[in-house]
């Protein structure tokens, strides 16, 4: 069995691996412009704009749904899509009286982690999406020291037309990135601190700068049509922009001081964890749900960033949970599946819309296969009478229910897990009722569900 040592002694930094990337030549001959309109606005472009997401219910309960604008645990430092609120997390933690290591294997932003922090709790939270681990890493540090920065040099040889390849060229000309990667270099090469703070700042520069790219669904971008449609910026206009996200993110970060205990965050998969059997006290987590969100392609801009360019190599987007892709079916494990989740498969199956009974059945059978592989190593890695939160949110195949709340329960019960407490909260405008096409066959509203479980 994989059973590697426990990662969790001092903080983990996200893997800087990914953060390389490859430039080639390519010559692209472009007048300067000015910086866009969208630069000056100032709130970032929110995945969870114009999404109803109160942070109580009308009965005055907390909700897990994280309101459109949260501020609390450094939410709008960087909108992460689905994150649950902080206050509802560091509230969980407590009413539940939470001791020993907490661990979210879909930590996201980093709630989880950033709450049992708040509530004084070594945590370690593991994320597939390096994106998801800058943002949980930059609210882990929150409050430490920051090394002063000075704007970077311009690189002595510099080669425009290598940064026609770069993943960024899918939005800026090779004027503008190589001076983005100006600062990203001195950004990944700078020590604690900085480096988070850096890199949610150009992630934000770089989403204002491209806001022109998004559509109507808030989890693609285009690319440019052509040459004449990229971004193309002074040196001057790029360091403005970056410069006014760092002493927004500073400010913000320098503000919430919470840390009072270990964290740990790891790149890793939630389907093969690295820690060791029964080590785990507490699981606080929100799975990928089962409504075609992919974070790979949601997080496209900051993923280049990072030098990870998705439409050239599409190998994390395979890997996501949830993902849009379905692998080759000889990598499926074979679960045998709970009722609910039997009946639900069957039931697409026999859906008699177009590619309901290939590609979308392939999809969901992946889906299930990834979130019970992830159960299973969570039953592994839990102590016995560990606590299992989960928050899962039901959805719609075309008219079919999709009861993930159930599924879940099932699922884990069959490896040992019983059902101590189910709330449930209506989501009055979810992803799914945002999506034209999705909305024609919905027929009723869905729920997010809080689950709580405990081992033996
Ligand atoms: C619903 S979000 C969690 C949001 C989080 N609770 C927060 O507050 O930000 C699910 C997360 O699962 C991650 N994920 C998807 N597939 C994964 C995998 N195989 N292993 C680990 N994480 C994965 C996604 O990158 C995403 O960040």
């Amino acid at each position: 069995m994989y059973d590697p040592p426990l990662l969790w002694l001092g903080l983990v930094h996200c893997d800087r691996q990914t953060n390389s990337y490859n430039a080639e030549r390519r010559k692209v001959d472009r007048p300067t412009s000015s910086l866009p309109k969208a630069a000056l606005q100032e709130p970032i472009p929110n995945l969870f704009d114009g999404v109803e997401a109160p942070g109580r219910t009308r009965g005055g309960a907390l909700s897990p749904k994280r309101p459109a604008i949260e501020k609390a645990g450094l939410a709008d430092v960087f909108p992460y899509y689905a994150g649950f609120s902080f206050e509802w997390a560091c509230n969980q933690l407590i009413k539940w009286e939470a001791s020993g290591i907490v661990l979210d294997p879909w930590n996201g932003s980093g709630t989880t982690t950033l709450a049992a922090q708040h509530v004084g709790l070594p945590s370690i939270g593991i994320d597939r999406n390096p994106v998801a681990n800058v943002v949980a890493r930059l609210r882990a540090e929150a409050g430490t020291r920051q090394e002063g920065f000075r704007r970077p040099r311009r690189a002595k040889s510099r080669k425009i037309e290598t940064y026609a390849s770069d993943p960024l060229a899918a939005w800026f000309t090779p004027e503008t990135i190589a001076r983005i990667r100006d600062w990203y270099r001195l950004i990944i090469r700078s020590d604690q601190g900085f480096y988070s703070v850096g890199l949610v700042a150009l992630f934000r520069a770089v989403r204002t700068l491209t806001k022109d790219f998004e559509g109507s669904n808030p989890t693609w971008v285009k690319r440019a049509k052509d040459s004449a449609s990229l971004v193309q910026l002074s040196d001057q206009d790029v360091d403005s922009a970056i410069e006014r996200e760092i002493s927004f993110v500073t400010t913000r970060t320098v503000e919430h001081a919470t840390r009072t205990s270990t964290t740990a965050l790891i790149n890793g998969d939630s389907g093969r964890l690295p820690l060791m059997s029964e080590s785990i006290d507490v699981v606080l987590t929100s799975p990928p749900y089962l409504t075609r969100i992919d974070y790979a392609v949601a997080y496209t801009r900051e993923l280049a960033v990072l030098g990870v360019d998705i439409s050239a190599d599409p190998t994390l987007r395979y890997e996501l949970m949830g993902t849009t892709l379905t692998r080759s079916s000889d990598s499926l494990n074979s679960h045998s599946l709970g009722h609910a989740a039997s009946q639900m498969l069957g039931q697409i199956a026999q859906h008699d819309s177009k590619a309901s009974s290939g590609y979308y059945l392939k999809q969901a059978r992946q889906y299930l296969d990834d979130l019970t592989t992830g159960i299973d190593e969570l039953s592994r890695v839990c102590k016995s009478e560990a606590t299992m939160h989960l928050v899962v949110q039901d959805s719609f195949y075309k008219d079919i229910h999709v009861p993930l709340a159930g599924i879940c329960i099932e699922e884990a019960a069959m490896r040992g897990w019983r059902l101590l407490h189910t709330d449930r909260f209506e989501v009055r405008r979810s992803l799914t009722s945002v999506n034209k096409a999705a909305r024609a066959y919905k027929k009723g509203e869905v729920e997010e569900s809080v689950i709580t479980l405990r081992r033996g």
